[in-house]
């Protein structure tokens, strides 16, 4: 049988984690404190217990390399911040949406407003926290690398012998300071080969994982999430909201039968997110056939672009009405993927 496009859970999403595969990505787009759903909490002040089980349970399913996503208001990523840190989550950076001025055009009085006119979302970048249980315990991958060293007993420097550079793996790779990069998959063979054939008899082999063997450049670079940079992209996105053919319009009929009328103006949802976004994290941090998370569907933008860019999305919605919509788009998009893989090149 052949494998399905995508995973679409109708229900709380809580309970189809267990059942997804392990994430290389997770976007989530759920409860603001604005009301903006059925279901989003009335202020900030209920966000941590609104997220906390669902950010147990990333941290549960991620792998090393997992990132994640975090799209909010700025007061409402704040207020989650603290809890995603404690559950092993490591800030990267944040990204602001400007929606630029025409968003409030003609709702702003100027004579009541008692503040600057708000344009924009953030969408906050975090990585998996990677620590290393080595023979003397559980550390930072930073002072990890640098323990290792020390122990086999070889004097510093010799690390740039080991890896053929001047002076990049002290400066770069064993470094206790902020300069410290993450070396890549073949400058760590090298240090484990150099340690393991020079350092002090151990029984522990020097940068082992599981204290069998050195860990090998393709499992290190494994733990490490993809990037690919695209120039002149930077953390400001600007963008007008979703109008156009993009934005999905119709309401579900609320009598039995509940059908789907496209033809009605009102927009389908409200929260609604451009694919364009969407499309931009999935480049930047996967590759084809990666499995992609939404926990918090609504129409499921972030899914649709991993079909049309051939990743594995597992979403969940549980709203009945968003996640009929959702499928139909789910389909849209795999037909339109399976006909450009039908067309002559
Ligand atoms: C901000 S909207 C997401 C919009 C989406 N990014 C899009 O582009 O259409 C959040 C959605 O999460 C859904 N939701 C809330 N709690 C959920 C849960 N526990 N499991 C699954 N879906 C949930 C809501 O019904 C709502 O449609």
């Amino acid at each position: 049988m052949d494998k399905p496009a995508y995973l679409l859970h109708r229900g709380d999403a809580l309970a189809a984690y267990g059942s997804w595969p392990a994430p290389v990505v997770v976007i989530s787009d759920g409860a603001y404190g604005v009301r903006g759903f059925h279901g989003d909490t009335t202020g900030v002040g209920g966000l941590l217990d609104w997220y906390r089980p669902h950010v147990e349970a990333w941290s549960r399913y991620a792998t090393p390399a997992t990132t994640l996503w975090f799209w909010n208001t700025e007061v409402g990523w704040a207020t989650v911040h603290p809890l995603l840190v404690a559950s092993g989550w490591d800030y990267i950076q944040v990204i602001t949406w400007d929606k630029g001025v025409a968003h409030i055009a003609g709702n702003v009085n100027g004579k009541t407003i008692r503040r600057f006119p708000v344009v924009s979302e953030v969408c906050a970048f975090y990585q998996r926290r990677f620590e290393v249980r080595g023979v003397d315990g559980l550390m930072p991958v930073q002072q990890w690398l640098r323990h290792e060293w020390q122990r086999s007993g070889l004097c510093l420097n010799r690390a740039n012998e080991a890896c053929g550079v001047r002076n990049a793996a002290t400066r770069k790779y064993l470094t206790r300071d902020w300069l410290w990069y993450w070396p890549p998959g073949e400058m760590i063979e090298r240090l484990a080969a150099y340690a393991n054939e020079h350092g002090a008899e151990s029984g522990w082999p020097y940068y082992s994982l599981d204290g069998q063997a050195p860990v090998t450049a393709k499992d290190w670079d494994a733990l490490r999430h993809n990037w690919r940079h695209t120039h002149g992209v930077t953390n400001v996105w600007q963008l007008a909201p979703l109008h156009g053919v993009e934005r999905i319009k119709g309401t579900m009929k609320r009598a039995a039968p509940r059908v789907y009328n496209p033809s009605s103006l009102s927009s389908a949802h409200l929260n609604q997110k451009p694919l364009r976004f969407m499309h931009r994290i999935l480049s930047a941090v996967t590759d084809p056939g990666d499995v992609v998370w939404e926990p918090f569907g609504g129409l499921a933008s972030a899914s649709v672009a991993a079909v049309e860019s051939g990743r594995f999305p597992c979403v969940a919605e549980i709203d009945h009405d968003f996640a009929e919509i959702a499928a139909q788009r789910l389909d849209d998009a795999r037909s339109g993927r399976d006909q450009e893989a039908d067309e002559p090149a």
